[in-house]
């Protein structure tokens, strides 16, 4: 056993000599056994030679990113069908209606994310998002589940995809929570892929003696790890076909969407994406593209100004849909691309990463001092055979929690998801107050337990009560 342990060291040893990074080893000498197994099963899930090339290719050659030579609009379904395509609609919304009933869906959320950007210790889906009740994004979610598998009269299983630092709070959260009323075997939980950091020299960096500072590897990596983790071989087992992908971060997601989901199937697409018409050219979203005859996706900070303000002849913007980060991912299409060895392209950030010196000490930078490496799942449009966008109404879907204050944070979030409620209501021919400048008098909260949509409202609409200008309204 020693034997094994001693060669194993002596392996990782070689190993970064040979690609110069041996100096994470500086301290293994005073680091117990324990520790010492720490330090190398972070040694032993490197990849050294990717590491090699990541460095050449971003730290010390970066060649500026190069657009396509021909970028045209992509085609997407709209949000209202025009008259053609309105059986076609009627068609896609029964078929997912059928595949979810059929559990042939399941939920996948990605939750690796930390809430720090909010001055939220803790995962982001611990985050309490709704204007009323306060529950937190997990809740809600969980209630939204809950709420399908009793319309359907199915089971939604429920991915979750974590992080090295947030997984373990994360399933306490449900177990401390009793799963939300969920039952515990349809709710799987797995880590995502973690990707070293490098300084400036790109040279590897160390969170503490035994540790390498790491971070997650972008959501892209959720393809590889929904794979790796076991949870595709239990959604074969299961029966799932379909994947519903969303982002922790988005309040007034539907968890799943049989009109998406439905067109998805029909056309036999591999995955396919929700879009909103831009409020702005240079709004901070991924921009979505046809190059060379495949949706892809141009994140903002890629595209240059004179694009983002390019009209078509029909006065329209050449980019005029921005991607939310929902998508519907066949299984088969995940199964393929880990058969066959896929790989997505890297993107590098230079963000603040805390290290210890030479002399063991902890530094917490003040400014950017580390390059990290990250996949986007958009990314993968690229390698899908066939993808479909639907075009969403934004006030419907799209209120996400990113920032502390200001655009998208908790309070611009809490008041969209108030909004939305209101017109629900009003739909269900309630009146409800506004103001001069026809803002919402009023909190409102409906839970997904009580109504998943304005249908399912409006049918309800014999419970609902007048309001009055300052009403506090949960509907549970
Ligand atoms: C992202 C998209 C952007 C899109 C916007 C919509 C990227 C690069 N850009 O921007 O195109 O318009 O959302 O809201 O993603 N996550 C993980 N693991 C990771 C990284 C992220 O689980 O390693 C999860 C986070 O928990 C979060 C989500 O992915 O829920 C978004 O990641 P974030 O880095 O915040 O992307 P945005 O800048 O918000």
């Amino acid at each position: 056993m020693a034997q094994t342990f001693k060669s194993r060291i002596d392996a990782a040893t070689r190993e970064l000599r040979n690609h110069n990074q041996e100096h994470v080893l500086q301290f293994v000498e005073q680091l117990d056994r324990s520790q010492r197994e720490i330090l190398l099963d972070d040694l032993e899930q490197l990849d050294l030679n990717l590491l090699d090339r990541l460095i050449e290719e971003h730290i010390h050659n970066p060649q500026p990113f190069e657009l396509p030579k021909r970028i045209d609009p992509p085609q997407v379904y709209p949000a209202k069908p025009a008259s053609d395509l309105e059986s076609k609609y009627r068609q896609a919304l029964d078929r997912g209606e059928n595949l979810i009933a059929e559990h042939k869906v399941a939920a996948f959320t990605v939750a690796g994310g930390q809430g720090t950007r909010l001055n939220f210790d803790g995962p982001k889906g611990n985050v309490p998002a709704t204007p009323v009740r306060n529950k937190t994004l997990f809740r809600l979610f969980a209630e939204t589940v809950l709420a399908v598998q009793r319309k359907y009269n199915c089971v939604l299983p429920w991915y979750i995809m974590t992080s090295r630092a947030n997984h373990e709070d994360t399933v306490r959260t449900f177990e401390q929570n009793d799963h939300f009323g969920l039952n515990p075997g349809d709710v799987f939980f797995f880590r995502q892929g973690m990707m070293p950091c490098v300084d400036t020299e790109g040279k590897l960096m160390l969170a503490s003696p035994e540790s390498l500072a790491m971070n997650p590897d972008g959501h892209g990596g959720s393809l590889r790890a929904l794979f790796r983790s076991g949870a595709i071989e239990d959604m074969a087992r299961r029966g799932v076909e379909y994947i519903s992908y969303f982002q922790i971060d988005n309040p007034l997601v539907y968890v799943v969407d049989p009109l998406f989901i439905g067109l998805h199937a029909l056309d036999n697409a591999d995955m396919s994406s929700k879009a909103v018409v831009k409020a702005e050219p240079l709004e901070k979203v991924g921009n979505f593209a046809l190059v060379d005859n495949k949706v892809t996706v141009i994140e903002y900070s890629d595209l240059p100004d004179d694009l983002a303000y390019k009209k078509r002849s029909n006065g329209r913007l050449m980019l005029e849909y921005g991607s939310i980060a929902i998508h519907v991912i066949s299984r088969s299409f995940v199964e393929k691309l880990n058969q066959h060895g896929f790989s997505l392209p890297w993107h590098r950030a230079f963000k603040k990463v805390p290290y210890i010196d030479k002399t063991a000490h902890l530094v917490s930078p003040e400014n950017p001092n580390a390059y990290k490496f990250e996949s986007f799942v958009f990314d993968a449009l690229r390698l899908a055979d066939h993808s479909i966008i639907l075009e969403i109404e934004r006030a419907d879907q799209f209120a996400p929690i990113k920032n502390a204050s200001g655009v998208d944070s908790l309070q611009s979030s809490q008041q969209l998801q108030i909004e939305r409620a209101a017109r629900w209501m009003e739909r269900a021919g309630i009146k409800v107050p506004r103001r001069e400048d026809g803002t919402v008098d009023a909190l409102i909260e409906i839970s997904p337990l009580f109504a998943l949509d304005d249908h399912e409202l409006y049918d309800k609409r014999r419970q609902l009560r007048e309001m009055k200008a300052g009403d506090i309204v949960y509907l549970g």
